[in-house]
């Protein structure tokens, strides 16, 4: 039996360049996104390769337990979740409608901590594979600063790497590999959404082609902490070496 993996906001950009890359490595899919159209077209291209599609809306309440339930019912499990699903929003943080931010929250944060906590057991009790087992997380480069005009993003972005490093930690020796991407700049819909075209952020972008295939290879290879990019490495280490206060002024500088 082939390993099972289930990717969140597979409809598109960097999640639908991971559905391509599980599934050319064996993995039996599940795409879960709010857009069925574009998950159906997605499975289309997929072409014989076996693929359950669910829409599903990570931003309501509990929804990381429904899905878990819809997936039971389907007698299916999961060996490899890929918690990519996410979203930022642009702006000054006060002025950002509540709502959208605690949809965001829900999302990046809740969504991704409860599919961890209701999956792990599921990826712990499932045999080894010759294809590695676990959990791989979206973050970003967001994750090492604070964000000012993207706060509650890059809040959200820090929770996501500290927690999934702690996991790591805690299963060590158990043969789950926990690995977090944190991607710079990449041209997908996200600056769209977030409403950040306007920013300096979109000056240099890489492509969601190759920042999934890093993500891909660095879970592939048990790696904790994936950047894509020297220079998005390079910034990653410029906030290990300047101080806090300066590294959050070039962020809002870039935010702007
Ligand atoms: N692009 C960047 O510059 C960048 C940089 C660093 C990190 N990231 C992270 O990369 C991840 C993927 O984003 P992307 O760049 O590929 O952007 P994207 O093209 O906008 O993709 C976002 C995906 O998340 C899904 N999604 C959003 N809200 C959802 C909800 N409420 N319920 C279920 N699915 C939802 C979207 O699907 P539907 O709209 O169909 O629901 C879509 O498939 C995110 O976690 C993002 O924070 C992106």
């Amino acid at each position: 039996m082939k390993p099972t993996a289930l990717i969140t906001g597979a409809s598109s950009g960097i999640g639908y360049e991971f559905s391509h890359l599980f599934a050319k490595a064996g993995y039996n899919l599940i795409l879960v996104a709010r857009s069925e159209d574009k998950l159906n077209q997605l499975k289309e291209e997929l072409g014989e390769h076996p693929v359950t599609i669910i829409p599903h809306d990570l931003a309501e309440p509990d929804a990381a337990g429904v899905l878990y339930d819809k997936i039971k019912d389907l007698g299916m499990r999961v060996e490899v979740l890929v918690n990519n699903a996410g979203f930022g929003l642009n702006g000054q943080f006060d002025e950002l409608p509540l709502l959208d931010q605690q949809k965001m929250l829900q999302v990046n944060v809740n969504a991704l901590t409860e599919l961890t906590h209701y999956f792990l057991q599921d990826i712990k009790d499932s045999p080894l594979y010759d294809i590695p087992k676990g959990v791989l997380n979206v973050a970003s480069t967001a994750a090492f600063t604070p964000g000012p005009k993207m706060a509650v993003y890059y809040a959200s972005k820090a929770y996501v790497l500290s927690f999934s490093e702690a996991l790591v930690e805690e299963l060590k020796g158990t043969g789950i590999t926990v690995s977090t991407l944190c991607p710079g700049a990449t041209d997908t819909n996200f600056f769209k959404t977030a409403k950040a075209e306007h920013t300096k952020l979109v000056k240099s972008t890489m492509t969601p082609e190759a920042v999934a295939k890093a993500g891909f290879l660095g879970f592939v290879k048990g790696k904790r902490i994936v950047i894509p990019g020297s220079a998005n490495v390079s910034m990653a280490i410029a906030t290990k070496v300047f101080p806090r206060s300066l590294t959050t002024k070039v962020a809002h500088y870039i935010d702007s």
